[in-house]
């Protein structure tokens, strides 16, 4: 095998998604912390709230208590290198949620075992369904009292679409809870509290019909060995390609915060996830071992660092092999750049990184010159398909308090709608006024308060009566300019100029497409502006 054929093999890279309070802070950190990377727990915890301190428009990211921007994380672990992408977990979340997932091979699904699957986590899902992302599911919290684990496990397969096939079975519940029984290894790893202990010295008791295990847990244990010949029964084995193909999801149970469970979890991840695979660009497809470099900025995050005021865009290498200083073309622009002081995530820390593989995430620093979907090549004209735009839910008006300050605004919506941050839209009628569109009510309050502190400009947000869209496509130009003329009150532009059908209520929508039936309407828009898709 070649180097770069190890390099990529060797890599996973996925994203840890769940509904907010479920534990994704906790696991995260108790991964990083299984794999070394890094040494006393409360290290995520407490960069989080430095990086809350350091970033001055993720103030309301402080006030909320939640993570509005995702980040990343790098580790290695039994010979892997494992690449870990936030997601924000909030209800107001953003489309950059959404385009995490498609930088990833596989997703970790958090759930908490005491409220089940949650609506959050049940929209995350349907993003990796339609992509499928293989997904592994961790149960968390049965040191609490939680629910049945069989109404979990159906839980799931009802929201996911896909069948829960579980490694282990919990033993009793909250202050009972005595551990897991690990269905491979035929054993019960007995549950140990603390934040500080690794498993490695946990005791594991063999076996089913052990009495010392039955002495010590009692019924629940009776129950767990009742349930688990009722599991093996009823659920299919698990099947690796299954898995792969997003039809199967391992489930795995225990207690982030009590570290148990999570070795499990790590190796799974080392085990069971995918190496990065071929990546689909409009032209050909590219195989992660090629010998040229090919990444797609998938993420555009401005003002990590307040005292440079830089923009970082998070690429994901598809190809090839990177090296700090190496010759890079942006295909969009015919552009050159020399990255030179590109960054790593690594625990959180931007180290300067040295080189990256296949899978791998950088953080390149610019002024602008990238832009969310760009492909970097070592020349070559490629363009990736499948990095998202969704068309948004919600939509405001917006305006300068004063008029002086037109211009800022403008640069400022260009900036961040590039950004990724919200949709910038023109109507076709009244161009004075700008249209915002978001998936997230969140998405307004931070492009107003980023206005404010970034740009200096004011801006009046005031409701719209639209909330839907639909990006429009026809074959035929002619029924595409009558549909315009006759709806030029309800059409508008976005960023690219792509044409936005703007409706209030669903019904108006179905109007519309029953009255045209050789008009195409669109839920989600490709990077480029060419490639529609109804999602
Ligand atoms: P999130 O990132 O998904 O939003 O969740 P986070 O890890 O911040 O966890 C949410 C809360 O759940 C935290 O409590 C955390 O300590 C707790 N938690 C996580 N895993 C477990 C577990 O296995 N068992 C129990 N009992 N609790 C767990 P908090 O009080 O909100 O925060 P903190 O005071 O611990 O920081």
């Amino acid at each position: 095998m070649s180097t770069l054929a190890q390099e990529a093999s060797r890599r996973r890279t996925f994203a840890i998604i769940s509904h907010p309070d479920a534990g994704k802070t906790t696991l995260t950190e108790k991964l990083l912390l299984f794999a070394g990377a890094i040494q006393i727990a409360g290290s995520v915890k407490s960069r989080k709230a430095e990086r809350h301190a350091a970033s001055d428009w993720m103030e309301i990211e402080k006030q909320r208590g939640i993570s509005v921007a995702s980040s990343v994380m790098q580790m290695e672990y039994r010979d892997c290198v494992i690449n870990l992408l936030d997601t924000p977990g909030h209800q107001d979340f953003s489309e950059d949620t959404y385009r995490v997932l498609t930088a990833v091979d596989a997703a970790l699904m958090v759930i908490d075992a005491a409220n089940g699957v949650e609506p959050q986590t049940i929209r995350l899902l349907q993003v990796c369904r339609a992509r499928n992302t293989p997904i592994i599911t961790f149960i968390n919290k049965l040191d609490r009292e939680v629910q049945e684990p069989l109404n979990l496990l159906s839980e799931i397969e009802d929201h996911l679409g896909m069948e829960a096939i579980p490694f282990a079975w919990p033993v009793g519940m909250g202050r009972a809870f005595g551990g897991v029984f690990n269905l491979n290894a035929d054993h019960l790893h007995v549950f140990t509290s603390g934040k500080e202990h690794r498993s490695d010295n946990d005791e594991k008791l063999p076996g089913l019909d052990n009495p010392e295990t039955e002495r010590r847990f009692g019924e629940n244990f009776t129950k767990t060995r009742d349930e688990i010949h009722l599991i093996k029964e009823a659920v299919s084995d698990f099947d690796h390609d299954a898995f792969l193909a997003g039809k199967q999801t391992p489930v795995f149970f225990g207690s982030a915060l009590n570290n148990f469970g999570v070795q499990e979890v790590l190796d799974a991840l080392v085990d069971m996830a995918p190496p990065p695979g071929p990546r689909i660009a409009l032209q050909r497809t590219v195989e992660p071992d090629e010998p040229k470099f090919s990444g797609v900025v998938f993420k555009v995050q401005a003002n990590m660092d307040p005292a440079h005021r830089d923009r970082v865009a998070f690429v994901r290498v598809s190809s090839g092999h990177f090296q700090r200083g190496m010759r890079l073309k942006v295909a969009r622009t015919n552009k050159e750049i020399r990255p030179n002081n590109v960054v790593s995530f690594l625990s959180q820390r931007r180290d300067l990184l040295e080189e990256a593989y296949a899978g791998d995430i950088i953080g390149i620093p610019n002024h602008g010159v990238l832009q969310l979907g760009d492909v970097l090549t070592e020349g070559e004209s490629l363009q990736f398909t499948g990095l998202p735009f969704f068309a948004p839910e919600l939509f405001q008006a917006v305006e300068v308090k004063d008029p002086l300050r037109t211009k800022q605004l403008r640069i400022g919506l260009t900036q961040l709608g590039e950004e990724g941050a919200i949709q910038v839209f023109r109507p076709h009628l009244t161009s004075g006024v700008l249209l915002l569109g978001a998936v997230g009510q969140l998405q307004f309050e931070v492009v107003a308060h980023r206005l404010r502190t970034e740009y200096n400009v004011d801006a009046r947000l005031s409701p719209s009566r639209y909330n839907l869209a639909r990006w429009v496509t026809a074959t035929d130009e002619k029924a595409m300019k009558k549909f315009l003329e006759t709806n030029a009150a309800n059409i508008a532009y976005d960023v690219v100029d792509a044409i936005a059908f703007l409706a209030s209520s669903p019904a108006q929508l179905r109007v519309a497409q029953e009255l045209n039936p050789g008009i195409e309407f669109h839920a989600m828009r490709e990077h480029g502006g060419q490639v529609f898709a109804t999602m």
